[in-house]
């Protein structure tokens, strides 16, 4: 595989990821997640099954030092062969632009082509930590939210994951979300009022968009780093070797570009 040549294909990449998606104008505080991907409905086999999480207003990560935590399991069995069971996000210590209004979308890919027939289930947390604003309860506390979506996965009546479709007007409105009014934090620790109503159908993710997050996710399965843990991605045909010096110091300076795409798009390494 050409480095240099992959490099320098992620850093448009890299900001691509970042402008994707559109929001509605909304409470400039108001933390939201909300879970674009999978659904409640019954898909091909994939090789890159996608979890796409919206983050509204993902400055706000920070402030509420959230993570997320998640598995997927395959059938009834939590250690089922596919089944991934130790997922963490650790959005705040993600590296994207923290100035952005722009809704920010947190991906991670698993393989359910070795499993075609059956029921799958993702269980995710939300943890978020809620600085007390009252001098008598002191210190700062988590909040945990839990939901759990189960897909199907069927040869014969599977449909293609179409990020697309799930923020479209006529599905929004199922997207589990929770939205938190996040006040203070300016010494990075947020006070959490009541919960407030999420609002999921301001996200929505167009065709370039989705198909940029599918790029992405063929890019990072097929890079040397994955080899072997999504055997069952058809990746390009390496390009043909080439080295020059302008080129290395090209890598150099996109090497902190390729991290930051890294950690947009990072596959759990234990799945191979
Ligand atoms: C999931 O979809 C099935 C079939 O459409 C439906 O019966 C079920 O109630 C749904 N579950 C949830 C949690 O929405
Ligand atoms: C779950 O799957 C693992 C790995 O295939 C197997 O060893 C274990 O016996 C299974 N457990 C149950 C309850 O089926
Ligand atoms: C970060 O986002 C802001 C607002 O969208 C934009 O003006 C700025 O150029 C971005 N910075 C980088 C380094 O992309
Ligand atoms: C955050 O903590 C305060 C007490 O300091 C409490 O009133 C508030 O309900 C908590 N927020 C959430 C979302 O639990
Ligand atoms: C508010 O948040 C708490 C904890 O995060 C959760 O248990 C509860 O269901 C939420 N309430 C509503 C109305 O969303
Ligand atoms: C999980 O999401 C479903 C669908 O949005 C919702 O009805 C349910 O209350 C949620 N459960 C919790 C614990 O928040
Ligand atoms: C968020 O909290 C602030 C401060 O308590 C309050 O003024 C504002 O109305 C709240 N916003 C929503 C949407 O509840
Ligand atoms: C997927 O990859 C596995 C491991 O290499 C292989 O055994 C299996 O045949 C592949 N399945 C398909 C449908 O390509």
């Amino acid at each position: 595989m050409n480095h240099v040549r992959f490099l320098a294909w992620c850093a448009p990449m890299a900001n691509l990821v970042l402008a994707m998606g559109t929001a509605t104008a909304v409470d400039w505080r108001i933390f939201e997640v909300d879970l674009i991907s999978p659904r409640n409905m019954t898909y091909s086999p994939q090789a890159l099954m996608p979890i796409v999480f919206a983050l509204q207003n993902p400055a706000l990560a920070d402030t509420t030092a959230a993570s997320i935590f998640w598995s997927v399991w395959e059938g009834n069995n939590l250690t089922s062969p596919g089944s991934i069971i130790d997922g963490v996000l650790e959005l705040a210590l993600d590296d994207w632009n923290r100035t952005s209004s722009e809704p920010y979308f947190v991906t991670r890919f698993f393989n359910t082509i070795n499993y075609p027939e059956g029921f799958w289930t993702l269980s995710w947390s939300l943890q978020l930590y809620n600085c007390s604003d009252n001098p008598e309860k002191q210190g700062v506390q988590f909040i945990t939210t839990s939901n759990t979506t189960t897909f199907t996965v069927s040869r014969q009546s599977g449909k293609a994951p179409d990020l697309v479709a799930a923020t479209s007007s006529e599905t929004c409105g199922a997207t589990v979300a929770y939205a938190y009014n996040v006040t203070g934090g300016d010494d990075g620790c947020g006070f959490l009022g009541p919960n407030v109503t999420a609002n999921p159908c301001s996200v929505t993710i167009n065709p370039s968009a989705a198909s940029s997050i599918m790029a992405a996710a063929t890019e990072m399965a097929c890079s040397p780093m994955e080899t072997g843990v999504y055997p069952n991605v058809s990746c390009p045909a390496s390009p043909v070797e080439s080295s020059n010096v302008a080129a290395t110091f090209h890598m150099a300076a996109a090497v902190s570009t390729w991290l930051t795409l890294l950690t947009l798009v990072t596959a759990l390494s234990h799945l191979g």
